[in-house]
């Protein structure tokens, strides 16, 4: 049993469960521990801790949407590049394309940006406010090649989901 204390709060997820339903676990408890709280930076910061905290990825966080750039936002993991481009990399892509993109390989994604070389596989999912505009990327590395599969991409589209209608 994995338990991660935030606040009065905590997040327990059962560590040795397959991956869906860690997933199946998280969701619920994000919710609850988020509440009504809108403020985008504070609830991001927390999505991506709990996330990181539960998974172990090599990074976990997001870039918020500025013109037609992304800026870091709240994250986990090793310090990144602070500025990304729409159609730069994976997360500009996903700016640019408007869905979620899974790399098994980064070496095999022309123009991906290696904010970290421990990085070897990677998802970028959009996070969009009500209207459909994206305002956000999540972006998740794991220092193993494969890790992101139709599994990590179906939850974390709903985590996504729901936090665009949250906090945009
Ligand atoms: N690899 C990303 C850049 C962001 S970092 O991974 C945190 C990309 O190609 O967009």
């Amino acid at each position: 049993m994995l338990s991660l204390a935030a606040m009065a709060e905590s997040i327990t997820i059962e560590s040795s469960a397959p991956k869906a339903i860690k997933y199946e676990e998280l969701i619920p408890q994000l919710k609850s521990l988020v509440g009504a709280d809108k403020h985008p930076i504070a609830v991001m910061a927390n999505v991506a801790a709990a996330i990181q905290g539960v998974f172990g990825f090599l990074w976990t966080g997001f870039y918020t949407v500025e013109g037609r750039e992304l800026i870091l936002g709240p994250f986990q993991g090793p310090v990144a590049c602070m500025r990304i481009t729409i159609g730069k990399g994976v997360s500009g892509a996903v700016l640019a394309e408007g869905y979620t993109i899974v790399v098994p390989n980064v070496d095999g994604f022309p123009g991906h940006i290696a904010c970290s070389s421990d990085s070897r596989s990677e998802i970028v999912v959009p996070v969009k406010n009500a209207a459909g505009v994206i305002c956000a990327v999540l972006d998740v590395d794991s220092a193993q090649l494969e890790t992101f599969d139709d599994v990590d991409k179906k939850y974390l589209e709903l985590i996504c989901d729901w936090l665009g209608a949250q906090i945009f």
